[in-house]
């Protein structure tokens, strides 16, 4: 009997990259059953790049400007993610719109994580839009990318409190937290083969 083949997990990330951190982390302790096998950024200086050099995983700067148009660019992203034979893409604070052509090529194996209760507070500075919406729980999704912003089938979500006392930063810690943890969680139950989306709901299988 052959042995499965590892799965295969490519991240894109613009920024800090404490998501991408958290998958590192999940994967080393083998709460994530994959390989990391490339890590993309848009931004030259990302920290996220960094954070994978420093657990020698392959790393790329994809410079948005020596592509002639946005398509042009998701396409050159999709090359390498195939050239590594991925089977997920993770979106771990990517800030850039995926166009159609990109999403079609990786259809239902694209996951994003979102710092608010989607369908609630898309797009950006969704804890500030938290605050002055006055709700009481926000929290983070975790969603199949479909072609819109911040939008597809729900995987897994956390609620967290709003405090009175909350600012934008404390209100987006507390919701940071919970991404640490579900993003990884639901990674590994795509790899388990455990969700179904049906409806546009997704559907988890259990153990
Ligand atoms: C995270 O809060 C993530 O949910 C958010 O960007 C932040 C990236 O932080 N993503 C979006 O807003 C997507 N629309 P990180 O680089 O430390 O993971």
């Amino acid at each position: 009997m052959t042995n499965k083949t590892q799965s295969k997990i490519g991240i894109l990330a613009s920024g800090r990259g404490s998501n991408l951190q958290a998958i590192i982390d999940a994967v080393e302790r083998g709460d994530v059953d994959a390989e990391i096998s490339v890590i993309l950024s848009n931004k030259e200086n990302a920290q996220a790049l960094e954070r994978g050099k420093k657990h020698n995983i392959e790393c790329a700067f994809v410079d948005p400007k020596a592509s002639p148009d946005k398509e042009s660019f998701d396409r050159e992203m999709s090359r390498r993610l195939k050239e590594k034979q991925v089977d997920l893409v993770c979106l771990a604070g990517y800030m850039r719109i995926l166009g159609a052509e990109f999403i079609e090529t990786f259809q239902g194996r694209i996951l994003n994580i979102h710092p608010s209760l989607l369908p609630d507070f898309p797009g950006l500075f969704p804890q500030q839009q938290a605050l002055d919406a006055g709700v009481k729980v926000s929290g983070c999704t975790v969603h199949f990318v479909e072609l819109a912003v911040d939008a597809g089938p729900i995987v897994l979500q956390s609620a967290v409190p709003v405090k009175d006392s909350d600012g934008v930063d404390e209100l987006a810690q507390r919701i940071l937290e919970q991404e640490h943890i579900i993003y990884p969680r639901a990674i590994q139950l795509f790899l388990e083969n455990r969700l179904t989306v049906s409806g546009g709901r997704v559907l988890i299988k259990d153990d």
